[in-house]
C-alpha cells in the first residue's frame, strides 16, 4: 500500500469509531470516502445498520450496494457527515469539490451535527488554502459572464472538461486558481455573491474536525 492509500485507511478507520448503530449519516464523494465506505461495509456485515444522504450519485449507488438506505430527505439534523477534502489549513478552512460534488456536500455538511473530514497527508497544506485549484458550481445559462465575473476576483479560471464536465445537479464547474487565498471567508461570501454562482468548494464556516492519517497515526485538527 502506497502512503497516500496507508494515511487514508487510518483516518477512516478513526472516523469509524465515530459510527454508532442506527445513525444517519453524510455520505461524502471521493477516493478516501470509499476507503471509508468499504471499512463501513465490513461493519454492516457484521451488523450494523445505517442510513444516510449521499453527496453524489456514485456514492449512492456504492452505499446502497453495501446496504445502506438512502435517504432523499432529512427529518431534522445528519447524526455525523464523512467526508474527504481537496485541501485544508490549520484553521480547518477546507477546499472541496475535486470530484464536482461540492454542492451537495456543503448542504449536507450544513445539515449535519457533526463533520469529520478524513484526508491523508498531501491535502495539509500550513501556509493557507488555495494551492488546489478552487471549483465553483455555475448555472449553465451565460457560463462565459459568471466566468468573467469570477476572474475579476483575480483568479485564472476555466470551465471543467471545456464545458463538458455535468454535475449531478445538471451544472457546470468552474476551477479558479487564485493561489493562496488570503481571506477565505471573504473570498467565499464575494464569490457566493456573483448571479449564476450555485455554490463554492471554499468551506470555511462548517463546524468540522479533520482526520489526517500520517505514518505515525492518526492526527485530528480542531479548531
Ligand atoms: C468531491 O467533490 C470532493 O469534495 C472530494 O471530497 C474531494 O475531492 C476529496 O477527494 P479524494 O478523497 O478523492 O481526494
Amino acid at each position: 500500500m502506497g502512503n497516500a492509500a496507508a494515511e487514508k485507511e487510518i483516518a477512516s478507520r478513526e472516523a469509524l469509531k465515530l459510527v454508532r448503530d442506527g445513525m444517519t449519516l453524510g455520505l461524502g464523494t471521493g477516493t478516501t470516502f470509499e476507503v471509508f465506505l468499504r471499512l463501513l461495509g465490513e461493519k454492516m456485515q457484521e451488523g450494523l445498520r445505517v442510513r444516510g444522504v449521499a453527496s453524489s450519485t456514485r456514492t449512492a449507488k456504492l452505499a446502497a450496494g453495501i446496504g445502506i438506505e438512502i435517504l432523499e430527505e432529512v427529518d431534522g439534523k445528519l447524526d455525523l457527515d464523512v467526508d474527504g477534502t481537496d485541501e485544508f489549513d490549520d484553521r480547518i478552512f477546507l477546499i472541496k469539490g475535486g470530484g464536482g460534488a461540492l454542492l451537495r456536500e456543503k448542504i449536507i455538511a450544513r445539515s449535519s451535527r457533526a463533520v469529520c473530514i478524513i484526508a491523508d497527508s498531501s491535502k495539509y497544506n500550513p501556509s493557507g488554502i488555495g494551492r488546489y485549484p478552487l471549483p465553483v458550481e455555475i448555472s449553465p445559462f451565460l457560463p462565459e459572464t459568471t466566468l468573467k465575473e469570477l476572474q475579476k476576483l483575480g483568479a485564472r479560471c476555466s470551465l471543467r472538461g471545456e464545458g463538458k464536465f455535468i454535475t449531478d445537479n445538471g451544472n457546470l464547474i468552474v476551477d479558479c486558481e487564485f493561489g493562496t487565498i488570503a481571506n477565505p471567508e471573504m473570498t467565499e461570501s464575494r464569490i457566493k455573491n456573483i448571479p449564476g454562482v450555485l455554490e463554492v468548494g471554499l468551506f470555511t464556516s462548517i463546524n468540522c474536525e479533520v482526520y489526517m492519517g500520517t505514518k505515525d497515526g492518526v492526527r485530528i485538527f480542531r479548531r
